[in-house]
């Protein structure tokens, strides 16, 4: 699912297309693909796309994601506000656990 959305990939201006697909901890997969724009930095990952949508709908709690290439810190960010260490990341055949590529992941203290 993750390949079938990389065909949507809006990629004009790197041409690198992504795509990505993450799977709801009760089995509902969202997919997204990178969205990008003439003032770059408003570019948006696959990755972040697909999350955003899943937690628009009400989804806040993921099990694994796959992705067409390797997420970007901002993305690794955006999976440790919803997802453990645990959480799987699929590139290339290879798992990676978030924990892993993102180790002492910034998170704010809770209020008292
Ligand atoms: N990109 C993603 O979609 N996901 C990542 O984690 C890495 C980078 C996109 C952003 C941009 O449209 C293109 O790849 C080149 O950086």
């Amino acid at each position: 699912m993750a390949e079938k959305a990389k065909e949507s990939a809006y990629a004009p201006y790197s041409g690198f297309k992504v795509g990505a697909a993450v799977l709801t901890a009760d089995g509902k997969i969202f997919t997204g693909c990178n969205i990008e724009n003439s003032s770059y930095g408003a570019t948006v990952c696959a990755e972040r796309v697909a999350i955003f949508k899943a937690v628009s709908e009400g989804y806040r709690e993921f099990s694994k994601i796959a992705v067409t290439a390797m997420p970007c810190g901002i993305c690794r960010q955006v999976m440790a506000e919803f997802c453990d260490k645990d959480f799987e990341i699929i590139v290339d055949n290879k798992i990676y656990k978030l924990g892993d590529i993102l180790p002492e992941a910034f998170i704010l203290p809770k209020e008292e």
